[in-house]
């Protein structure tokens, strides 16, 4: 991130209040990602994703800090464009921690582009900004942005979000990010909140996460969670990505939850 006296300021007490000197590659950093700011000791270290508690926020506030961000995710983060992802009712704390992440990452990998532009999106706002951000779109009411497609691999999508396919290693993604994609179980412990809901996502999207969790070229590990994704999408193929994401971009968006 780029670094001005404030977050020079927290950086230091961050430091100091973890006790932390410099971190080997690939250790968890083991503060709270409530509590922490968005900063990291080293680049290769991971947000500890499982000690998450719930993001509180300004909704109100966050509403007036999205006019650029709607541009792009659509009128209340309900995006028309299946490259941008939906982020109407999605996760307050999988929308807070993947903001942390673009905060720190490196723009110039080419992973970003003009039209991914999250890195300087993120790169200016504060903690309170990023709260205020996630709670807001957490809080929308997600709706059918895209005329739902009925595609031929549609019921194989189903089959192997619901039931995995055991033989070849893929597991039932419905274990962790719910029957209805509506997101990880929420009382079962707080290790899940940031599991995502994938009900009503653009598949394009989904597509290209998939990939990027799979193959991690020139994308870096952010958080625990971040290491989960990658060891599922390495048991999939292109036609299994295509057939869960068209599954689950049928889906409704409002399915239980
Ligand atoms: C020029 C278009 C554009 C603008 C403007 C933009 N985004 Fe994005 N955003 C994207 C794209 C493309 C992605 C997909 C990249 C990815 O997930 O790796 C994305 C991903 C995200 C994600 C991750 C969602 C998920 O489900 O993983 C969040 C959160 C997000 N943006 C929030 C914001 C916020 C907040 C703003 C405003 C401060 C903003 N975006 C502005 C294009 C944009
Ligand atoms: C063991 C738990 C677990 C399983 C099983 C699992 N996921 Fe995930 N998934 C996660 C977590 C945790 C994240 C958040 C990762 C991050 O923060 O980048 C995630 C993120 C995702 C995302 C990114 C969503 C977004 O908005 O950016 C997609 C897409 C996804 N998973 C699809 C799947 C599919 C398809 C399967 C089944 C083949 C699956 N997952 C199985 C835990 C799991």
């Amino acid at each position: 991130m780029k670094t001005t006296p404030l977050t020079n300021t927290l950086a230091a007490l961050l430091l100091i209040a973890a006790g932390a000197t410099a971190r080997a590659a690939d250790t968890v950093v083991e503060h709270r990602v409530n509590t922490a700011v968005s900063t990291r000791a080293g680049v290769a270290n991971l947000y500890d994703m499982r000690r998450i508690e719930p993001i509180r926020g300004d909704a109100a506030a966050g509403a007036a800090k999205v006019t650029i961000c709607v541009a792009c995710h659509g009128p209340q983060g309900n995006s028309v464009v299946p490259l941008f992802p939906q982020l109407a009712g999605q996760r307050a704390e999988y929308l807070y921690g993947r903001l942390l992440d673009f905060q720190d990452a490196d723009e110039k990998l080419p992973y970003y582009t003009a039209v991914i532009p999250m890195p300087q999106q993120a790169r200016e706002m504060s903690d309170t900004d990023l709260r205020d951000i996630a709670v807001y779109f957490a809080a929308q009411v997600p709706e059918v942005t895209l005329p739902p497609t009925l595609a031929a691999n549609i019921h194989q999508g189903e089959e192997l979000y619901l039931h995995g396919d055991s033989e070849r290693g893929i597991p039932p993604c419905q274990g962790c990010h719910g029957a209805y994609g509506e997101g990880g179980p929420v009382d079962a412990g707080s290790q899940y909140l940031a599991y995502p809901a994938l009900h009503g996502q653009h598949a394009v999207f989904m597509t290209d996460r998939l990939r990027n969790y799979r193959e991690n070229g020139g994308w870096p590990h952010f958080s625990t969670d971040d290491k989960i994704m990658h060891s599922v999408a390495k048991t999939l193929s292109d036609q299994d990505i295509s057939a869960i994401t068209n599954y689950l971009a049928w889906l409704a968006p409002t399915s239980s939850r």
